[in-house]
């Protein structure tokens, strides 16, 4: 049959993420292209038991029903607690909503706000999803040059008043790719830049928590006394990302029309993932699951950085992140790391190219590495295969 698509679905491929996952259940891959946590920092004992006790506790009927879009009320409250953690004080449960997981988050932003042809700023590179989730918004993302601190505020203001975008997108700690942490004086010009310009920023923050070194930096939204910044945070790489389970923080008015938005997309989040979450919180455990899981995270990336020196080619330059999940690398010019990435794959190691987190995709001697999920071993492996890939030995 000739199906009749919506042109929404002209150009619109696959995320590159989720067509390298169909590679990756080949037990042998060696993979640094997804961003998932370490099996073992799944805390699927913690669960176990949480999950029996809500079974056996009076709510269960509650929650086995249809419940609130809003979200389980109990988890709304522990996420003023766990905002607090942001430095994100003075709110009450109508700036909260709950979502399924940090991704729906953004798609809500862009539905509230979002009209054809309309533009949104991001850092360039920037979160890959984000770029396909406005192609599906039919919206254009415009990238915003960067340096170590964070978003070029220069950059920023010549494209705010070129592009008129109707929000900004950051991901200021630990970013994905980069893995870089922006300085609380870019945080402040950033915000104060979108005000001047009367510009929403959307803060997506599902990494902060994951602070192997340094000290942390205070949220732009706890920056923010003018409602002006959403707040996106998600339980994935903390608690587990098949709970798919988060929480937004804005202006009520906001919260108002994501409601709206998120009763048409999915009525509300898995209220058993969010009794779960509420449960984790609550029992305290999220302090003692990072302070196991956070060591062990730091090695390796420690080790990933050692095999960087060691295997791959010597113009090759990465960043050195202090959390999160990710490094980013770039090769000298002349190299396109798309080149090589099926050879990678026929190898059994997989990476993601970098030109797939910059808005024109533009930017092809880059690419990103993931060192939470592998074992140690598997880190040293593959990036000896990746040397010798990029170094034409295999
Ligand atoms: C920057 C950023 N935002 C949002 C997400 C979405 O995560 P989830 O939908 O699992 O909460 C991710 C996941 O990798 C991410 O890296």
């Amino acid at each position: 049959m000739e199906y009749g698509f919506s042109g929404k679905m002209n150009g619109l491929q696959a995320n590159a993420i989720r067509e390298i996952f169909k590679y990756l259940s080949d037990p042998e891959m060696i993979s640094f292209a997804g961003g998932m946590p370490n099996r073992a920092a799944l805390p699927a004992e913690i669960l176990s038991e949480l999950s029996a006790n809500i079974f056996r506790s009076g709510d269960i009927y509650g929650i086995l029903q249809y419940g609130a879009t809003e979200g389980y009320m109990p988890l709304r409250e522990s996420s003023i607690a766990f905002a607090a953690r942001s430095g994100i004080t003075g709110i009450g449960i109508e700036n909260t909503l709950i979502i399924s997981g940090g991704q729906q988050g953004i798609d809500l932003t862009c539905k509230i706000f979002l009209d054809k042809g309309d533009c949104v700023l991001v850092e360039d590179p920037t979160y890959l999803a984000v770029l396909h989730i406005l192609k599906t918004h039919e919206a254009k993302a415009y990238g915003v040059k960067a340096d170590e601190d964070g978003m070029d505020i220069g950059d920023l203001e010549e494209k705010i008043k070129r592009y008129k975008p109707k929000f900004i997108y950051v991901v200021p700690t630990f970013g994905n790719p980069t893995g870089k942490t922006y300085s609380l004086e870019r945080r402040k010009k950033i915000l104060e830049t979108a005000l001047k310009y009367n510009v929403v920023i959307l803060e997506d923050d599902p990494y902060s928590h994951l602070r192997f070194d340094g000290e942390s930096v205070p949220s732009i939204k706890s920056l923010d006394k003018t409602g002006s910044v959403i707040y996106n945070t998600s339980f994935s790489k903390i608690i587990s990302p098949g709970l798919r389970c988060g929480v937004c923080i804005a202006d009520p008015k906001i919260i108002a029309k994501m409601t709206l938005c998120k009763q048409a997309a999915d009525v509300h989040t898995s209220s058993l993932s969010q009794a779960l979450s509420d449960a984790f919180f609550r029992g305290g455990y999220l302090d003692g699951h990072l302070k196991s899981i956070l060591p062990v995270y730091k090695n390796k990336k420690i080790l990933m950085k050692d095999a960087i020196k060691k295997y791959m080619p010597e113009d090759f330059k990465s960043t050195d992140p202090k959390g999160g999940l990710f490094i980013f690398g770039e090769f000298g010019n002349g190299i396109n790391t798309a080149d090589y990435f099926y050879k990678a794959l026929k190898n059994k190691v997989a990476y993601v190219n970098g030109a797939d987190f910059f808005a024109d995709g533009s930017v092809l001697n880059t690419l990103r590495l993931n060192f939470s999920n592998s074992s140690d071993e598997q880190i040293d492996v593959g990036m000896k295969k990746l040397g010798d890939i990029f170094k034409g030995n295999l």
